[in-house]
């Protein structure tokens, strides 16, 4: 059999998944599915999977279950994701909150914090208005009180990689180079 090239997926094998952590508007989509391509594993969007699963947008089930049952579904998708085979999955903004999740994340996975600060969150986060926490009257005040919560808990991440205006490229090698040094490729 043929020796496989250096840069094939077979040569690079990814051996758990990386969870994407961190706030609305860090990039974890985008920085998520760029990593995927580049390691040649799915990438799978927590958000996306819980509007298909409850067959309506994370608004209408914030608005006709409330936060509570949206948290609820959102622990059920994440665990069942993570028992899948090695994949890039970003999960929402809250998701890393909850204890439950954040155990089963360190049990089949390695987490990565996106980290950006409010100026960066705020602009990214005004181009759409798809955030149920964001929609009262002061989205960057609502922003800022959460950060305030939630970054001592994204800190607890096994990674943290700063978000911020430069290119997704350069936040996608700085996620290899340290997934490498952890031994989660196989190279
Ligand atoms: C949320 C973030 C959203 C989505 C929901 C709640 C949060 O995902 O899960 O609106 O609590 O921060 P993104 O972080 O992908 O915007």
């Amino acid at each position: 059999m043929n020796a496989l090239p250096a840069d094939t997926a077979e040569a690079n094998a990814l051996l758990r998944t990386v969870v994407l952590v961190g706030m609305m508007g860090a990039g974890k989509s985008t920085v998520g599915r760029r990593l995927a391509a580049r390691l040649n594993v799915p990438f799978v969007d927590a958000d996306t999977e819980i509007e298909t699963a409850a067959g309506m947008t994370i608004p209408d089930i914030f608005e006709r279950h409330g936060e509570s049952e949206f948290r609820a579904g959102e622990r059920r998708v994440i665990a069942r994701l993570l028992e899948g085979p090695p994949k890039v999955l970003a999960t929402g903004g809250g998701a890393y909150m909850d204890e439950t999740t954040r155990a089963a994340i360190r049990e089949h996975g390695v987490s990565v914090w996106l980290r950006a600060d409010l100026e960066v969150l705020a602009r990214r986060t005004a181009r759409r208005n798809n955030r149920p926490l964001l929609a009262g009257g002061d989205p960057r005040g609502a922003l800022e009180r959460l950060l305030v919560v939630r970054n001592p808990v994204y800190a607890l991440a096994d990674l943290a990689v700063d978000s911020d205006d430069g290119p997704h490229e350069s936040v996608v090698e700085t996620i290899i180079g340290e997934l490498g040094q952890r031994g989660v490729l196989r190279s």
